[in-house]
């Protein structure tokens, strides 16, 4: 795999335009930025209003100079088009340029990340801006990367957004009469008999009806991706080879990030994990899948290009990381395809909002500090994992992740209303297999996911099937394929209405069942699911009642009406097997048991053949092993095999001590020449 850069970017978001009055400070920035290791900024992400001080003046003398330093110092830039927020001046001449809320009202100047992105002056003053900038930069020598706009998020409900969400409905569907059967729209007498009459969903309109609201997200998603576009193409105009990154966020619904992903060269998020809460083990996993998700937008690797060196300032409770959890946890990122670690921010502001935010350099301005020292020895370690950077994390487990689902999933009144959980129970079945060193990519369920590289492919959840779901996941269990289907599975098409027939729809004779009726528990009850040979766990959320079973019964539940009823069955078909489970796994030991059987007889590759004590996890990126501790306790492990860490040269054998919070990155010692 060839990765986009030469070397473990490492360095961080730069706000030089802060301290323009401060020579000094520029000036020192850069020998410590050398002393930690820097070799890559994040440059000019909020600096529209130095750049374009009054429309159409455009002031770079500042910006050569800085950049001319870095170049000088080696340090590669990252440059950002400025979109993600705007000067004053705009939005006093053009209040076109700022959102309309949920309440369709207009909102003031002030604060980021809320412009109208469908505005045509919007549009056009970015396009200039970043014209200038690609014009004057593109071909500058430090310039490894366009980093587009910042954080992309919201939406706006102004008349001109209003306006494009009816063309594209109109694109879409044609005709009134299409749109309102597909829309459902004779529900509550809604028939729409104007185009016109439709408006964006909103509280203080229509939000109950889920076929509109997921074509609202889908607009959404498109309005991003074509000013991702428009931004990208005005800055490729100036050099096309230099590629483009807009930074992602974690937990982020709104859009669809496996389209997004299209608009852009190489994907990069922003990664701020709680840590050193109640379950570090659990935070890891779901951000381990965090990552896994991130460099499945793509298939390949991928940037975290902000993260915190210390703690952030916009958590309820903003803790310390503990040492060596900063080295952890951008081993983690290193392990799961990231190509850098990239920290927001290098030094703090003296004002704003993130003047407490952790950085790199406090406002101490010291370089002796402990969060100084753990910076340094990220960076003195991802000089030492050069022969990871072309390393591809392969796996042989798929599961299906589909924004979309998402969408239907919290739209649909149902079940544990407005809190379906789809993620979190995703992170569930990620956590059991990431546990066991198992390696996973995500897959959404576009036209262009194949699924036949896949030993196990686990959909939990997978409510709408679109694009012929039903058809691939039968063809991929036919060819040979094991395959994981979950409650709640099947029910809507891509126009969030309901199939009309038995379900899973399309899958009843793959999985030899078809699913009845659905319970859902209350908070804290839960049932239970006795397993063939008498091992029985608890089942909680809920509990789906399948009947006419010709699959064979693996388990059955213990309680209630539907007490010896079906829970968890296989059946064959074709070449493969087809798995249902009709109830969610209440603990994480349960979750366990449960696919310890689904895996039984798959013999999965895990990083490590040795099992690793309760809280190390193991992750494999091609030849290079990460063993990570996420336990507050020293741990011993056992390796038959000699590894040599790349981060301290140590050969590891036999028994061997990682620290708390420890991490080891392991390439077979005899492999180093390879
Ligand atoms: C986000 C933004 C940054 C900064 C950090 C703080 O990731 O992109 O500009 O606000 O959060 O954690
Ligand atoms: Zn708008």
């Amino acid at each position: 795999m060839k990765p986009d850069f030469p070397v473990f970017l490492h360095g961080g978001d730069y706000n030089p335009d802060q301290w323009l009055d401060r020579p000094d400070i520029l000036e020192a920035d850069v020998c410590m930025m050398k002393k930690a290791h820097v070799n890559a900024v994040s440059l000019g992400i909020f600096s529209w209003s130095r750049l374009e001080p009054e429309e159409g003046v455009y002031d770079f003398g500042w910006l050569d100079g800085v950049m001319k330093r870095l170049t000088d110092a080696g340090i590669s830039i990252a440059l950002a088009t400025p979109s993600g927020a705007r000067p004053a001046w705009l939005a006093q001449k053009y209040p076109e340029v700022l959102r309309c809320g949920p309440d369709f009202q207009r909102m003031h100047f002030g604060e980021r990340h809320n412009h109208c992105l469908t505005s045509p002056v919007y549009r056009e003053k970015v396009r200039a801006i970043d014209a200038a900038l690609a014009d004057r930069y593109a071909k500058h020598p430090g310039v490894i990367l366009w980093h587009i706009g910042n954080e992309f998020g919201g939406e706006c409900r102004c008349p001109l957004c209003a306006e494009a969400f009816r063309g594209w409905l109109r694109n879409k569907y044609g005709t009134l009469a299409d749109l309102n059967r597909r829309w459902w729209t004779d529900f509550w007498s809604h028939r729409y008999t104007a185009w016109e009459q439709i408006e964006p969903p909103s509280p203080a309109g229509d939000q109950c009806n889920p076929s509109m609201r997921v074509d609202w997200r889908r607009f959404v998603t498109s309005q991003v991706r074509s000013f991702i576009e428009m931004e990208r193409d005005a800055v490729k105009a100036f050099n096309p080879a230099l590629p483009v990154t807009a930074n992602l966020m974690e937990r982020f619904w709104d859009y669809d990030y496996f389209e997004l992903a299209q608009a852009i060269d190489v994907v990069s998020w922003d990664c701020y994990p709680a840590w050193h809460g109640a379950d570090d083990l659990q935070r890891a996993a779901e951000f381990a899948m965090n990552h896994d998700l991130m460099r499945s937008l793509k298939h390949k690797p991928f940037l975290m290009i902000e993260s915190t060196p210390s703690l952030v300032n916009w958590k309820d409770v903003n803790k310390l990381k503990r040492p060596g959890m900063h080295l952890l946890s951008s081993m983690q990122a290193v392990a799961h395809g990231s190509q850098s670690v990239m920290m927001f921010q290098w030094r703090k502001g003296r004002g704003g909002s993130e003047a407490f935010h952790g950085a790199v350099v406090s406002h101490d301005g010291r370089d002796d500090t402990r969060v100084f020292r753990d910076v340094e020895q990220v960076g003195a370690a991802l000089e030492r994992l050069t022969p990871v950077l072309g390393e591809e994390r392969k796996a042989e487990v798929c599961l299906l992740f589909d924004w979309e689902n998402r969408w239907a999933l919290d739209f649909a009144q149902m079940g544990r209303r407005g809190a379906m959980q789809y993620f979190d129970t995703c992170v569930r079945y990620y956590r059991a297999l990431w546990e066991r060193g198992i390696a996973v990519d995500l897959r959404d369920m576009s036209e262009a996911t194949d699924l036949s590289g896949y030993r196990l492919v686990v959909a939990p959840m997978l409510f709408m099937f679109r694009n012929g779901m039903d058809e691939r996941l039968r063809r991929y269990v036919e060819a040979g394929g094991t395959l994981l289907v979950t409650y709640l599975s099947g029910i809507v098409d891509a126009d969030d209405l309901a199939f009309l027939g038995d379900a899973p729809h399309g899958l009843t004779d793959v999985l030899g069942l078809r699913a009845e009726e659905l319970d859902t528990l209350y908070p804290g009850e839960t049932n239970s699911l006795k397993l063939e040979g008498g091992v029985s766990v608890p089942v909680s959320r809920y509990c789906e009642l399948p009947e006419d079973v010709s699959a064979r019964v693996v388990g059955t539940y213990g309680e209630d009406f539907y007490a010896g009823h079906p829970c968890l069955t296989v059946n064959s078909f074709g070449q493969g097997k087809a798995w249902y489970l009709a109830a969610e796994p209440d603990t994480e030991q349960a979750m366990r048991t449960v696919l310890a059987r689904v895996t039984e007889e798959l013999g999965l590759t895990a990083a490590l053949p040795e099992t690793l004590p309760q809280g190390v996890v193991a992750t494999g990126r091609g030849r290079a092993v990460f063993v990570q501790n996420y336990t507050a306790e020293t741990q011993t492990l056992w390796l038959t095999d000699a590894w040599r860490d790349l981060i301290t040269g140590d050969v590891r054998q036999g028994t061997a001590v990682l620290p708390p919070y420890g991490v080891w990155a392991l390439m077979k010692a005899d492999g180093e020449q390879a």
